[in-house]
């Protein structure tokens, strides 16, 4: 079953942070960076180590970018939590970081994470020299103004925007704040092999902007236990989704859209890449 798989996955990444988080000195900070990178599906972690598999790249390898988007991710997420953003008190279950320590701590937890995923990148196991900088390049991109930091910008511009924002906005605001980050984990396989990466990209951007319509129909109609999150808080914070401008049918539709196309664009690859064809099914069948 694909959940097993991703277990499987998250086990090895889970085991990957407690190795280099555990050499660090024990601080607030990196305790808070410890918890924070706990818990959470691992899906961008999980496409790392699938599409490198995909291109036949040891795991030992990939394993580092691997860890380093989810250390991008969590640091993401602390940050989306804090109360200048879109203030929540649990994440994953668990109360957020600055409830549990405090906002400076949940501030230089994030950062910390966001410099280790860097550092990670250009561990001398990743592989040569040109892939180790191609990773941390486009990692850098993926996550700033032209990326997650852009979308996230559009995304608490959008809260006190005037007038709702159009489909092309929104898409725009999404695939940089969840698609960009996506898009690098598809990829990341492909460039560890210096392969051709574009089969990748295409699927990517289907799944990143089915992935966040989901996000976006759970906050509406999931079950808060499940998804370890406060829920039913977008429409209130005035958020500009998918579901706040196309209702949910449509949206559930548009997401379904989405996923064959995702699907479709790996066809080249044979029956090699039917894991990741269950993962774009995965994403838009979950509860959490
Ligand atoms: C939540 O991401 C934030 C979004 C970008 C929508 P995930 O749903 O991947 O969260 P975790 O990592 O599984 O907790
Ligand atoms: C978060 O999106 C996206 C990033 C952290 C980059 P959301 O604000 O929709 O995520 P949740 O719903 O809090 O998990
Ligand atoms: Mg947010
Ligand atoms: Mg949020
Ligand atoms: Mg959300």
């Amino acid at each position: 079953m694909f959940s097993d798989r991703l277990a499987q996955d998250a086990a090895r990444i889970q085991a990957h942070f407690d190795r280099v988080l555990g050499a660090l000195d024990n601080l607030d900070v990196t305790q808070a960076m410890a918890y924070a990178t706990k818990g959470g599906k691992r899906l961008r972690g999980f496409l790392v180590l699938e599409s490198a598999r995909l291109h036949g790249v040891e795991t030992e390898r990939a394993i580092w970018p691997a860890t380093a988007i989810e250390a991008l991710h969590a640091y993401s997420l602390v940050h989306d939590d804090l109360p200048c953003m879109d203030d929540d008190d649990l994440r994953r279950g668990r109360p957020t970081v600055h409830v549990k320590w405090d906002e400076g701590t949940a501030v230089l937890a994030g950062d910390a994470l966001q410099t280790l995923a860097f550092e990670l990148c250009g561990n001398a196991q990743v592989g040569e020299a040109a892939i180790r900088s191609d990773l941390t390049l486009t990692l850098a991109k993926a996550s700033g103004a032209q990326g997650m930091v852009l979308g996230q910008a559009l995304d608490i511009a959008a809260e006190t925007a005037e007038a709702p924002l159009t489909l092309e906005q929104i898409t725009r605001l999404q695939a940089g704040k969840t698609g960009a980050l996506i898009e690098w984990s598809a990829c990341a396989g492909a460039w560890l092999a210096q392969a051709d990466p574009d089969p990748l990209r295409h699927y990517a951007r289907a799944l990143g902007l089915a992935f966040q319509i989901a996000d976006d129909i759970l906050d509406v109609e999931g079950d808060a236990e499940k998804a370890g999150k406060r829920l039913q808080k977008d429409a209130k914070a005035g958020k500009a989704t998918f579901v706040s401008l196309l209702g949910l049918d449509a949206a559930k539709a548009r997401a379904a859209e989405l996923v064959d196309q995702a699907c479709a664009a790996l066809d080249g690859y044979g029956p090699a890449a039917e894991t990741l064809k269950d993962a774009a099914r995965f994403v838009i069948a979950r509860d959490s």
